[in-house]
């Protein structure tokens, strides 16, 4: 569809960015925080940990100043629950509130919205050595943890994100850091963790309804267009299939409190249905989201399944496509170019995706992730020319326009990342950030914070509400 003439965005449009905990805290076990699984899991060769990484714990204010000379609306940061509950559930670390409530209050002092991220991937270890998602006792953890997190930042935090990627965790939990815990069988013990936590996600969405009527709350799935690798009905079959177990099956419980048919009947064929307690189906049915949030890097293209190994096109990550066979065989795309760690680039799947998550769920979107990760390099005069990430960045927000003319409810956007920090698995020289954070993959250098081009456009873009790109 080709417009005369775009909508504009809404005046309140929540311009920011985003960031989550252990992946731009640093500061891993200062002031009674505890271990999560990150913190225990097996490093990656070859790049950093979070032990430091851009140690915004210590330089918040700054981190934050430079987010308001942005001119940033909103900003999306998560709360480590190690730092509240160290071992996930017993004590409360009144530290750990200090620390938020510190944070929170610098984003409203420059007037910036605080989008809180309850969990991003960062389990307490505590929880884990009981069993994770795998035990019940970590539903009940979550909604403790939930409840505390209500009590003390509900009367100024009036956006909530439940759990991030809950998706991604589940699809490509080794490439992330978070894992199942059964051997004997993994993928069924991978859908008993999924379903502990939808039900805990639900259970927070009803608790922060009880105890907040004015704020409002919604997962953070990431969500990708999916394509056909031809127009042959078998290929968009399988497209239909990859995007029910990979998007769908997310969003049908979160909003309509019930699994995807089709995610279903692959949960089925497989064995790997859970295991539901009595009143699941209800908790599901009465949790209810007041927007989605979604983060969104690429597209994806699978075809008809051959029924074996060739299915997997290659192993991947978390935003590459890797085939299931007798489900769908990963493909490419070859009409779309990839960033330099082979992400395809799909600004136009991402209008596509806007409006179909828009037409199937009808609540309004926030974007809560979309950038460019690439070896920024820093240059004499503490200058960082980022050219490509302005481009993409650009080109993403153009098709949020178009969305938005296209009648789709998109309240906020806000890129991943804020300022630098360590990537889930490809170390602190994968940068994201509108600020560059002075160190190397293994020297930490000074850690200042270099504006870098893309930060003055940004700023520039969110002073004229996007008019100007
Ligand atoms: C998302 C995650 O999957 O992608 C972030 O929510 C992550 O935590 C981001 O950092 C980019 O991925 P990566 O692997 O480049 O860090």
């Amino acid at each position: 569809m080709q417009y005369s003439k775009l909508k504009p965005f809404p005046e309140d449009f929540l311009w920011g960015g985003s960031t989550s905990a252990y992946q731009i805290e640093g500061a891993w076990n200062n002031d009674g925080k505890g271990p999560s699984v990150i913190d225990m899991a097996n490093h990656v060769e070859g790049v950093t940990d979070f032990k430091v990484t851009s140690d915004h714990y210590h330089h918040y204010k700054q981190d934050i100043a430079l987010l308001a000379e942005m001119g940033f609306k909103a900003y999306r940061f998560s709360v480590a629950w190690t730092r509240i509950y160290p071992d996930g559930f017993s004590e409360i670390n009144e530290k750990g509130i200090e620390f938020y409530n510190k944070l929170i209050d610098e984003l409203l002092f420059y007037n910036i919205e605080p989008i809180l991220t309850m969990y991003h991937f960062d389990l307490p270890y505590g929880l884990e050595k009981e069993g994770g998602w795998s035990n019940r006792k970590t539903v009940d953890a979550f909604e403790q943890y939930a409840e505390t997190l209500f009590t003390h930042f509900g009367d100024r935090v009036k956006y909530w994100l439940t759990i991030n990627e809950q998706n991604m965790m589940i699809l490509h939990g080794s490439s992330i850091g978070t894992s199942s815990q059964d051997e004997e069988n993994p993928q069924k013990d991978l859908y008993q963790q999924n379903h502990h936590m939808l039900v805990a996600q639900a259970k927070a969405m009803i608790l922060c309804h009880r105890m907040l009527p004015d704020a409002r709350i919604g997962p953070a799935p990431n969500i990708a267009t999916i394509y056909p690798a031809s127009s042959k009905p078998e290929d968009i079959l399988a497209a239909d299939t990859y995007a029910a177990i990979r998007n769908w099956l997310y969003l049908d419980v979160a909003v309509h409190g019930h699994y995807n048919a089709t995610a279903w009947a692959y949960l089925e064929e497989r064995g790997y249905t859970p295991i539901m307690e009595g009143d699941d189906m209800d908790i599901l049915q009465q949790g209810k989201p007041d927007f989605i949030a979604f983060n969104y890097y690429t597209s994806q293209t699978v075809g008809e399944s051959t029924g074996g190994e060739a299915d997997y096109s290659h192993t991947g990550d978390q935003h590459e496509t890797i085939g299931e066979p007798g489900a769908y065989r990963g493909s490419v795309n070859g009409n779309l170019r990839k960033t330099e760690f082979g992400w395809e680039i799909d600004p136009v799947g991402f209008r596509t995706i806007l409006r179909e998550i828009y037409s199937r769920y009808r609540l309004p979107l926030i974007v809560t992730e979309n950038g460019l990760g690439a070896y920024d390099k820093l240059e004499e005069g503490d200058i960082v020319n980022d050219p490509y990430r302005i481009d993409f960045l650009r080109q993403h927000i153009e098709q949020i326009q178009l969305a938005i003319t296209d009648g789709v409810e998109v309240f906020g956007f806000s890129p991943w990342s804020a300022i630098d920090l360590v990537s889930t698995h490809q170390g602190a020289s994968k940068r994201y950030g509108f600020v560059y954070v002075n160190r190397d993959e293994f020297d930490i250098k000074d850690l200042r914070r270099i504006r870098k081009k893309s930060f003055y456009w940004y700023q520039k873009l969110i002073e004229t509400n996007g008019k100007e790109m």
